[in-house]
């Protein structure tokens, strides 16, 4: 019997790289795997920001434009995605430094990723402090989807097809692999396949 306790546990997020711009329109990205579902009306994600005792470039870029992009990341550019995690000066951009391409949509003050397959432009709602350990949790809402794959009549996107991956831990990459699809749950009813 294995005992895991609160202190060893670490969730399976879905991965993202998170593009920013200051006002002065320098570049940032950082990867995020605390992108939290927030509810779908309107369409609100979460994520958390470590506490600010160093500078967070992300956080103070979200906060002086309100905007910023969620970028899947898939295994062509996993070593660029890790990469940006590293305490870059605030001049220096991540796109630079990691060739990741920045591309920008219409009048979007926020730079997507090119190479990413499923990008989200999101717009500041709030950010609130969470007090037990000095993070902050940032909401947006989702104000515009890219994706290289259809979505699908159930508005469900093909997130396996896009070779969209998961992290623990801040060092370890998994790819998903689908396993079942189950009806909505009803108490008087058992599991039931799709
Ligand atoms: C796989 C992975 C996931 C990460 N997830 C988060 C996260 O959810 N929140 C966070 O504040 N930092 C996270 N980090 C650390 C940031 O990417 C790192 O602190 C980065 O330097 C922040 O850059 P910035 O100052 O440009 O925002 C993660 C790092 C890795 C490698």
């Amino acid at each position: 019997m294995i005992t895991i306790t609160a202190a060893d546990l670490e969730a399976m997020d879905k991965l993202a790289r998170v593009g920013t711009t200051n006002s002065l329109g320098q570049t940032n990205l950082a990867p995020f795997s605390s992108v939290v579902h927030l509810g779908s009306r309107p369409a609100l994600l979460g994520m958390i920001s470590r506490p600010d005792l160093v500078e967070r470039h992300t956080l103070s870029n979200i906060t002086e434009t309100r905007h910023w992009t969620i970028n899947h990341v898939h295994p062509g550019m996993l070593d660029a995605a890790h990469q940006c995690s590293a305490r870059y000066p605030r001049e220096v951009s991540e796109f630079d430094a990691t060739g990741l391409t920045a591309t920008f949509h219409q009048d979007f003050p926020a730079p997507f990723v090119a190479e990413s397959r499923l990008r989200i432009g999101m717009e500041l709602q709030d950010i609130l402090d969470i007090a037990a350990n000095g993070t902050q949790l940032i909401i947006g809402k989702v104000v515009l989807i890219q994706s290289s794959h259809d979505i699908a009549d159930d508005g469900s996107l093909d997130l396996c097809g896009m070779e969209s991956l998961a992290s623990t831990a801040l060092d370890t990459y998994f790819s998903l692999q689908p396993l079942a699809r189950l009806a909505y749950a009803k108490a008087d009813q058992t599991p039931q396949r799709l």
